[in-house]
């Protein structure tokens, strides 16, 4: 029998509050991200392996969601048989990245409505600059899942979510692909009631706000940008 590999990442740098914080560590998940990383991976490469993850997040995010038994009748006999029950999803991608999570997101919840946010990060400041926002007239009404790959500052995830809370949210879940632990804290500290989905946490950031070692920049590698 093979021996089991150890994993060896750096630990992160600054220790956040992790109560809130779920990584999946599923090995599909992470081989994905380790060829997202990669400097030499296309823009058609990385824009798939972000939506495949997208459909494995979706998958651990909503994994709690609660279930009822319903009437259904098979060709053999009636049954009862769990249904997805409660509130109905909106997906909120924080453009531009955030979008590489929704079709993989939508492929397993077709039905769910969709909310878009624009933000970009001003680089001197690193604030969170809105340009535009459009939300589903019942979105307070939803359990929303705020999407984005990269949580750096966590400036753009608290903006979004404070926007949606001025839209009378109350239900939130936030999910990316990359954490800095400095991020994790603000986000936590900021919206202590919106739980996080992280594929990795990574060790720090650098002086321009970029997760080391991260992936660089997650929308311009989308979209082969500069
Ligand atoms: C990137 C990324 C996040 C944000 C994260 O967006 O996609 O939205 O930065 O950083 P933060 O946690 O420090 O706010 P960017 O502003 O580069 O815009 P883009 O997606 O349009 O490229
Ligand atoms: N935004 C990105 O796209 N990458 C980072 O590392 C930080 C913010």
């Amino acid at each position: 029998m093979r021996a089991p590999i150890a994993l060896e990442q750096k630990k992160p740098k600054e220790t956040a509050p992790m109560s809130n914080v779920h990584v999946v560590d599923h090995p599909l998940v992470q081989h994905k991200l380790t060829l997202m990383r990669d400097k030499v991976v296309s823009t058609k490469g990385f824009r798939q392996l972000l939506n495949e993850i997208g459909m494995l997040l979706a998958y651990e995010v909503t994994r709690d969601l609660p279930i009822e038994m319903v009437d259904v009748e098979t060709p053999l006999a009636r049954m009862k048989a769990p249904s997805i029950s409660g509130k109905k999803l909106v997906f909120a991608p924080i453009l531009r990245a955030g979008v590489g999570f929704l079709d993989g997101m939508l492929n397993l919840v077709p039905s769910a409505r969709v909310a878009h946010i624009g933000l970009y990060r001003n680089p001197e400041t690193l604030e969170a600059v809105e340009y535009y926002f459009k939300a589903p007239a019942d979105v307070a009404d939803r359990l929303v899942i705020v999407m984005d790959p990269m949580l750096a500052t966590a400036n753009s995830a608290v903006a979004a979510i404070d926007r949606l809370k001025a839209r009378g949210v109350k239900d939130i879940r936030f999910v990316c692909l990359l954490a800095a632990p400095e991020g994790i804290a603000r986000l936590t500290k900021a919206h202590p009631d919106v739980e996080i989905w992280t594929a990795a946490i990574d060790e720090k950031l650098n002086d321009h706000g970029y997760i080391v070692p991260g992936l660089g920049d997650a929308g311009d590698r989308m979209f082969g940008t500069k």
